[in-house]
């Protein structure tokens, strides 16, 4: 068997282009244009590409889009002091922190002073609770990538067997509320999982988060199995140069496996196209909005995170 590849890249293309018809539909039908602003502490360079990348796709869909660009050394205070003034801004409908966030600040004291109605991540316990409860919550965004890539090839998730490596807050955690709640059977493992290789030769689908590289083996999967590898770990090749790797040996999985994403171009841009998904969705309720947006298609909710009639785009593996 030879895996079929789920294109990330134009997958994530096809919802910023509804992200873009929703944002000049919010423009015309209601003069409003959704606000995301982007806080960076520090220079890590991994970071600092993800936060061009965020506001950049911001831009090009039509959004405001600020970035604020603070040094490595700054007090945990004014950070929050940001954050106080962002929340009150009623043109900002959509904030988020970047992270890793350097030692001396307290995660959870910065995540917890964003708005649950601006918070675009879905990482606040506010929306991290709302979720888990089944409520509606702005949700992570990997995670809505995620399903939204499962969902290209799988077209009934109900009785799936999900196995999830990796327990992450931003990942592992609510990946697995959204797929019990779409009727999958989830098994949240991590590295110390016993018998690892073998839960994965059972399971249908399996989502490799665990930051490890090359972790999932070809022979670790059942014949057919659907993988999503979210792993973005630096390795040298064989001849010493660094590439991006991710969590799954990707030339002996894609042997054994039906689908299969690719690093890069799978899952990551999914969380960039959902995080401009969410900005509408909370630009939309924090106004009241829904209804008269989707009236004529009696849906509520931005059409960009609706249900859908998925794009699939598909490649051979090679
Ligand atoms: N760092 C790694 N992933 C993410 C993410 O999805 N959001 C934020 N804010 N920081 C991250």
């Amino acid at each position: 068997m030879k895996a079929i590849q789920i294109n990330g890249k134009t997958i994530a293309e096809a919802l910023r282009a509804r992200v873009a018809r929703d944002v000049a539909l919010l423009q015309t039908e209601c003069n409003v244009t959704p606000g995301l602003a982007v806080v960076l502490v520090g220079e890590d360079p991994a970071s600092s590409v993800y936060v061009k990348m965020k506001a950049r796709q911001a831009h090009a869909v039509g959004f405001r889009s600020q970035q604020f660009l603070l040094p490595s050394n700054v007090y945990e205070a004014d950070l929050l002091g940001l954050i106080d003034e962002l929340n009150a801004d009623d043109s900002i409908d959509g904030l988020l922190v970047q992270l890793p966030l350097p030692g001396h600040i307290d995660l959870w004291r910065v995540l917890e002073a964003i708005n649950p109605a601006k918070d675009v991540d879905g990482f606040h316990p506010y929306n991290v609770g709302r979720l888990a409860a089944g409520r509606p919550a702005l949700v992570p965004c990997t995670p809505l990538g995620i399903v939204h890539l499962i969902k290209t090839v799988v077209s009934d998730l109900n009785g799936q067997d999900v196995v999830v490596i990796g327990r992450s807050n931003i990942v592992g955690k609510p990946l697995a509320l959204l797929l019990g709640d779409a009727g999958c059977t989830v098994t949240g493992a991590q590295l110390q999982t016993r018998n690892l290789p073998d839960l994965c030769r059972k399971s249908d689908i399996v989502v490799a988060a665990a930051g490890c590289a090359g972790l999932v083996r070809g022979d670790w999967l059942k014949p057919g199995a659907i993988v999503i590898d979210v792993g973005i770990n630096r390795a040298l090749d064989s001849t010493g140069t660094a590439k991006i790797v991710g969590d799954v040996a990707f030339a002996e999985a894609s042997k054994r496996a039906s689908y299969i994403t690719p690093v890069p171009g799978g899952v990551g841009p999914m969380t960039v196209a959902y995080l401009l998904a969410n900005t509408v969705n909370a630009a939309v309720s924090r106004r009241g909005l829904s209804l008269a947006m989707d009236r004529e298609a009696r849906h509520v909710g931005p059409s960009c995170l609706r249900e859908q009639s998925l794009e699939v785009d598909l490649q051979r593996a090679t």
